[in-house]
């Protein structure tokens, strides 16, 4: 077995790693699905099409994923971004995603990638290497040093009319070029500069084969240069009245907050989840009336030796 970076050619063999492993079983044969249902399902990854998109905007962007491959075929792969992440972060590795494909798990290749983003993280100086989300193998990151770090918080509220306006811009695809600055105090699903990345692949997905889901409405982005914050609301998939939020700032104001739901109100959207970083998760709660609820948490697995890069 080897690891090495992947290349576009890699797309079939990777896709079908995923497809080895849903989220749930498929009901229905894979091969009658459409692209659009595919990716709705599971993701960029479920089709070559879509695959290949996602795959090029990683490399595109500089990003670096990994697969292993076994007798000429590539049997697993990882996907990971360094930056500077959420409090008490400094730069960190983030791993996004691993899998291995079913046929091939507890042969080695899991912990062939783990010890490959270990030396990279190390080789970029990195402070702290993570991993969130719901977590499939906890027991697995902990052979590797990693440990509990921080609970992420979702408030989920209706959006309230509003009738202030405020000075923010819209964001246009010229300023898609330039990486946010700031923590991503809400929605840190990923680390903020994959999630950053994920926003715009996926507008560009959308707008390259997804257009029979002319329903579902383009992300939309702004930003205020006074009170430095920018945001997203993200449309859900299974209610698109619904948004994901996200925003990246300084520091988290009680105005920002209003800000995002004024947004949200403009844009016409009943609903906002917003899953916040536990040093803002009162304030957010107290502003949109909505208790919180535990939702994600990451994982994380100090580096010794490093020293701070600044991004
Ligand atoms: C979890 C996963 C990445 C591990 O990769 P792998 O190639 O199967 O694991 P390895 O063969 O390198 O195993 C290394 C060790 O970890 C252990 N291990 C493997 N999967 C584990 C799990 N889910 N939980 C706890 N320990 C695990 C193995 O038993 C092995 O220990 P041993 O050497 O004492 O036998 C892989 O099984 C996988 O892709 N699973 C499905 C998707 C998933 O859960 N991804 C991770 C979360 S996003």
């Amino acid at each position: 077995m080897i690891v090495r970076e992947a290349t576009l050619d890699d797309t079939k063999d990777i896709v079908s790693v995923h497809l080895a492993n849903p989220d749930r079983p498929f009901d229905k044969p894979i091969e009658s699905l459409s692209i659009a249902e595919r990716y709705r399902y599971g993701g960029s990854l479920m089709s070559i099409e879509s695959g290949a998109i996602h795959l090029n905007n990683l490399l595109a962007w500089g990003s670096v994923p990994l697969v292993v491959e076994e007798k000429g075929k590539v049997i697993a792969e990882a996907e990971f971004y360094i930056g500077r992440d959420v409090p008490p972060l400094g730069t960190t590795l983030d791993i996004s995603l691993l899998y291995v494909h079913s046929d091939f798990q507890r042969q080695g290749a899991g912990t062939l990638l783990m010890r490959e983003m270990i030396s990279r993280a190390e080789r970029e100086k990195c402070n702290y290497m993570t991993v969130s989300g719901g977590l499939g193998a906890p027991g697995f990151y902990s052979r590797f040093g990693f440990s509990h770090l921080l609970d992420l918080k979702a408030v989920d509220c209706s959006v309230p009319r509003r009738t202030d306006t405020c000075t923010c811009e819209t964001y246009t695809p010229a300023d898609f070029e330039k990486l946010p600055r700031g923590t991503l105090w809400i929605g840190r699903f990923l680390s903020p500069c994959q999630k950053w990345q994920e926003i715009v692949d996926a507008i560009k997905k959308r707008d390259a084969i997804l257009k029979e889901r002319v329903e579902w409405p383009r992300p939309v982005g702004r930003y205020s240069k006074s009170d430095g914050f920018l945001s997203f609301l993200v449309p859900e998939w299974r209610n698109i009245s619904k948004a994901d939020v996200y925003c990246w700032s300084e520091e988290l104001t009680p105005k920002v907050v209003s800000e995002l739901l004024s947004h949200a109100h403009l844009e016409g959207y009943g609903r906002v989840c917003l899953l916040c970083h536990p040093e803002v998760v009162k304030l957010v709660s107290d502003i949109c009336r909505s208790a919180p609820r535990r939702s994600w948490q990451i994982l994380v697995r100090k580096l010794t030796g490093s020293c701070q890069k600044q991004l």
